[in-house]
């Protein structure tokens, strides 16, 4: 018999202040860099997390979509909604708060609240900066040994 994968996504929305600033680089260079995102600046961002399995066929579900939306709520939206991302949140701390960084961020933590579904994989995390930029994460590359 074969076996019906299904990807669900859970789409979230929080709005967060940050400034990109690396420590690898001076305020020149930081200013050349990142231009008007070196200062403090905020977006509403929209998150989507999508997690793929089987379609359990006694509930007709890959994973409740409630116990999703309740996951990223509390593990994610409550932590960075109306903060600074910078200083305000433990898991992106000593963290270039970028899209991207953000976005590793939110997987990992995500995938560690997950174990608990172990019949679901995390799949992608989606973070929208604005309605024109966004970036995906897929996690990490087939080639290292625990993913
Ligand atoms: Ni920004």
């Amino acid at each position: 018999m074969t076996t019906r994968m299904v990807e669900i996504v859970r789409r979230e929305e929080f709005s967060a202040a940050h400034r990109l600033e690396s420590p690898h680089l001076d305020e020149a260079q930081n200013r050349a860099l990142y231009g008007p995102c070196f200062t403090d600046h905020g977006h509403n961002y929209g998150l989507e997390v999508a997690v793929r399995g089987p379609v359990d066929e006694r509930t007709g579900m890959v994973m409740n979509l409630a116990d999703l939306m309740r996951l990223v709520r509390t593990k994610i939206i409550d932590a960075v909604d109306h903060r600074h991302l910078n200083r305000d949140v433990d898991f992106l701390e000593g963290v270039i708060p970028t899209a991207e960084n953000v976005a590793i961020a939110i997987w990992d933590r995500l995938e560690a609240e997950l174990q608990a579904f172990p019949q679901c994989q995390l799949h992608r995390i989606r973070l929208y900066e604005s309605a024109s930029n966004f970036v995906d994460y897929f996690g990490r590359a087939p080639s290292t040994p625990n993913r």
